[in-house]
């Protein structure tokens, strides 16, 4: 599985969310005081790859300047290739149930699969052209990309391994990611995906809107939540030429390929904020209530994908990490919502606090904009009765997806054999209000 020699414990990272990083792999290839010299050194190509509008405000512009062995123009047309089961928004006009949904984790492949081939969209929003919405896949790989390389055009992948370890080339350098961290690859970037041991599963948002950035801080202050420095970034590490390579291009929802003879990853160095980094989220400081009540899961924001409204998200990546719970007179698990927001949850391991069963590693919950839901009737039994002492979420890492657009399944989720038919039934179970006397039944009955 790992098919290169690269020694996982001896990889360099630079650490800071949005810093103006630089790195050369080759003393003397970054030019100094200027971006694109006349002459670059060594006969290298100066390439900029922009993340932003030119003209978006400092704090928001992302560019990274490549000193590269040849232009990334260097190649011919590219070809249409089968999509397999990565699809794109608008997903086709698939109604979408007014249902909660949820799915057992998709099967392994058993035939060889690479990470671009091992991708299957369940559902998403927005749409591609528009620089709108998100896309949620899970991955299942059980093969190495090999020679063959993937830059997607459509949107930022931030990718969450739930098994196996990946071993992430870029442009930039190379990122090992393992279950419980996270990764992101800039728009744009060219990468391949290596595995580092015998299957990788996983989920993927494929983020069309504005790139994931920290949420504010507001009250919380300077600290808290994901501190910057925690994310890293790879150093330069140019990837030796072996042969002809294949490069897909995922393209306005569609996938594309075209060869040449040498990697796309011959980047001598680099400086600039456009840049892949991980994240490990044990880092995440959970900040909860010390005194009473449920705090809204906004607490608990990685990242933010933001829209033109300030507040509402085109979607942000929520987690909830193992932590204390010590609210008095207090529902600890989310008590019965119905949101604007629409929220589609994944499990990396152990059980979400909200739910029983049902919900296990490797699957999918959908809750969709006003659609009621929260804990499952065993659940709200063992937290209505509940010891409030000081209890410790241990060995748990769910996560959530929200969104201000609905999430519009693929058709292909909705038929997978993986989708649990009978999910409405957690909600069965729930008796009226026990202690309302006669007097009060009076007012509002049973029926
Ligand atoms: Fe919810």
């Amino acid at each position: 599985m790992n098919l290169t020699k690269i020694d996982i414990a001896s990889l360099k990272y630079q650490s800071g969310f949005g810093n103006r990083f630089e790195s050369e792999a080759v003393d003397g290839a970054l030019p100094v005081g200027r971006n694109s010299p006349q002459r670059a050194s060594f006969g290298l190509y100066a390439e900029l790859l922009s993340g932003a509008a030119f003209t978006a405000p400092r704090d928001h512009n992302l560019r990274t300047w490549m000193y590269r062995k040849r232009p990334s123009a260097m190649h011919g047309a590219f070809q249409r290739i089968d999509d397999g089961q990565w699809q794109s928004a608008p997903l086709s006009r698939v109604e979408v149930p007014a249902n909660r949904l949820r799915w057992s984790p998709w099967t392994m492949p058993e035939s060889p699969t690479d990470f671009v081939q091992g991708i299957a969209t369940v559902a998403g929003n927005g749409d591609v052209g528009a620089q709108s919405g998100s896309v949620i896949h899970v991955y299942r790989a059980n093969r190495s990309m090999g020679r063959r390389y993937a830059v997607n055009s459509d949107g930022e992948m931030l990718i969450v391994p739930q098994s196996g370890a990946l071993l992430a080339h870029t442009e930039l350098g190379v990122l090992h990611v393992s279950p419980g961290e996270i990764l992101l690859l800039p728009r744009g970037l060219r990468w391949k995906i290596e595995l580092c041991d015998a299957t990788a599963y996983g989920y993927i948002c494929e983020n069309y809107g504005a790139p994931f950035r920290l949420p504010e801080l507001g009250p919380i202050g300077s600290n808290g939540l994901a501190n910057a420095r925690d994310f890293l970034a790879p150093v330069a590490a140019c990837e030796a030429d072996a042969g002809p390579v294949h490069i897909v291009n995922k393209f306005m929802g569609h996938l594309w390929e075209v060869g040449q003879p040498h990697s796309p990853l011959d980047v001598v160095a680099w400086h600039g904020n456009l840049v892949p980094m991980k994240y490990d989220l044990a880092h995440f400081m959970a900040v909860g209530s010390i005194s009473f009540d449920h705090p809204d899961p906004s607490i608990y924001t990685v990242l933010t994908s933001g829209t033109d409204t300030p507040g509402v998200a085109n979607c942000d990546f929520v987690i909830f990490p193992p932590r204390w719970l010590v609210a008095e007179d207090t529902f600890r698990p989310p008590w019965f919502h119905r949101n604007l927001m629409s929220e589609l949850m994944g499990l990396v391991k152990g059980v979400y606090d909200a739910k029983a069963e049902g919900f296990v590693p490797g699957g999918i919950s959908l809750h969709n904009c006003m659609l009621p839901h929260g804990p499952d009737a065993a659940t709200f039994e063992h937290a209505s009765n509940a010891e409030l002492a000081p209890h410790r979420l241990s060995d748990t890492l769910a996560f959530m997806f929200e969104s201000r657009h609905v999430f519009r399944p693929t058709l292909a989720a909705l038929a997978a054999s993986n989708l649990q038919l009978d999910y409405d039934s957690v909600w069965d179970g729930f008796r009226p209000g026990e202690g309302l006397s006669d007097e009060a039944l009076l007012l509002c009955p049973d029926t």
